[in-house]
């Protein structure tokens, strides 16, 4: 089911941050028609079948990714609401019952917030369902005394005896080769392989491109399998383009909350200007990471080793974006950078691992890093980092 899932999910490349439906390895897998929205459009104006007030003004693209995260918090498939989803026999506009029920649900979840939360996102699919179809009405006494949940709060609490944000940061920036060392890196290009999930797909060429200070392009190729396509995210630091060859709208730009989550990527390509990021910074202490999820679940694709580490959390101006990131409390160099964007639905996360620091010229570059997201993820091995090279504007436009 799991694994069945990843693979829908890809086809359709729903989480336009980074899907790069990396789970196809051969080129016989029926594809779906892609769809292609009219630039400005709505996700009501696209799709033939959207008729939700929550769910009807977003972009065409944000509309998807909050297919994604209702999918997600019920642990379903795509093709549990539609059928045929993955092949190219599907029919996403058909009312199925499950579709029907999901409908109610969005409408219901905004009255519930609307009524007892003031309006505030407080209940979302997930805080009910839980990754199950039908969400679990009782205490389980067999899990009562177990493990606890391992879901953390999206939100971070100031935790007053840690250090400052500040502090933290500045000493990331020390531990990376300092300001003046990281101000003088206007661009760099890195390259390397990319590994796909579970060993299915994978084995692509990646490369990015930085210009500082907000431009940033990632592009993917399968040299044994060119039928795939290049797959590419760009944003020149204004707009974004991606580019899924096998995903359900192929090329579009994008808007909304997904272009918010590229443009701050993008800016966070250079860490010397990581403090400007945010208006605001919380500090929250330790947090674990991977300490409690069972063996079966940590994969060879986690890079980062189970420990306690500190963990510092930026919000946007009106809170429309949120990042937290991790930093080892013994070399103070990041970690983990796990961002949300909203969705009416409940927020999307998507989350970066860096591992593996070596120096570049006198600054400390990740050669190791993993992408994960609600759709998938992939791992990307760094063989060359260049510092300073020109790049032509081209690269960050439109692809
Ligand atoms: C739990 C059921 C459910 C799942 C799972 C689900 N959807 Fe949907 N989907 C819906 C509902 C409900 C609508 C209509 C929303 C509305 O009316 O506002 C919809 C509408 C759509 C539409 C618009 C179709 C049209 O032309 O009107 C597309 C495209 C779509 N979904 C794609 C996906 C993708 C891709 C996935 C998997 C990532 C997915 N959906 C998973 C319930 C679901
Ligand atoms: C306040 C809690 C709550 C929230 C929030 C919630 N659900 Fe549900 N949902 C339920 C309950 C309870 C059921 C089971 C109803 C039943 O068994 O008849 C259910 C059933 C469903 C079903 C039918 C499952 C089946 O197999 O019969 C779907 C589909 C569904 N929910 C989708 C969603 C989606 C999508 C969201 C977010 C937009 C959502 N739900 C939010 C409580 C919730």
């Amino acid at each position: 089911m799991k694994l069945s899932k990843r693979s829908i999910l890809a086809i359709t490349g729903v989480t336009a941050g980074l899907a790069i439906g990396l789970t196809f390895s051969g080129s016989a897998q029926a594809q779906a028609p892609s769809i292609t929205c009219a630039a400005g459009t709505t996700a009501g104006q696209c799709f033939k079948n959207v008729q939700t007030d929550a769910l009807k003004n977003l972009t065409p693209g944000d509309f998807l990714s909050a297919m994604g995260v209702m999918t997600d918090s019920l642990g379903l498939d795509c093709a549990d609401c539609h059928p045929g989803a993955g092949t190219d026999k599907v029919n996403w506009v058909i009312d199925t019952p499950p579709k029907l029920m999901a409908r109610r649900m969005v409408n219901m979840m905004q009255a519930i917030n609307k009524e007892f939360f003031n309006g505030s996102q407080q209940v979302t699919c997930y805080v009910c369902h839980h990754a199950r179809e039908k969400p679990s009405t009782s205490v389980s006494l067999d899990n009562l005394y177990s493990a606890p949940n391992f879901d953390k709060d999206d939100v971070v609490a100031a935790d007053k005896t840690a250090p400052s944000a500040t502090e933290i940061l500045d000493k990331y920036i020390a531990a990376l080769g300092g300001q003046q060392k990281l101000n003088s890196m206007t661009s760099y290009v890195m390259s390397g392989e990319s590994i796909g999930y579970e060993g299915l797909g994978g084995n692509g060429q990646f490369k990015i491109y930085a210009k500082s200070p907000d431009m940033r392009t990632t592009e993917i190729r399968f040299p044994d399998h060119p039928d795939r396509g290049v797959s590419a995210w760009t944003f020149d630091g204004k707009v974004g383009w991606v580019t899924a060859p096998r995903g359900l709208m192929g090329e579009y730009q994008l808007d909304g909350a997904n272009a918010e989550g590229a443009a701050f990527e993008a800016a966070a390509s250079f860490p010397g200007a990581i403090k400007t990021l945010f208006p605001t910074w919380v500090s929250g202490g330790l947090e674990s990471i991977g300490e409690t999820r069972s063996a079966s679940s940590s994969s060879s694709q986690d890079i980062v080793p189970p420990d306690d580490y500190r963990l510092v959390e930026g919000t946007s101006r009106g809170g429309t974006l949120r990042a937290k990131f991790y930093f080892d409390q013994k070399t103070n160099l990041l970690v983990r950078v796990l961002r949300f964007v909203n969705s009416p639905v409940g927020r999307i996360p998507i989350q970066v691992d860096y591992a593996d620091y070596r120096d570049v010229n006198g600054i400390k570059f990740p050669f190791k890093m993993a992408f994960l997201w609600l759709d998938g993820r992939w791992n990307a091995e760094i063989k060359n980092v260049q510092i300073n090279a020109p790049i032509d504007a081209k690269i960050f436009g439109k692809p």
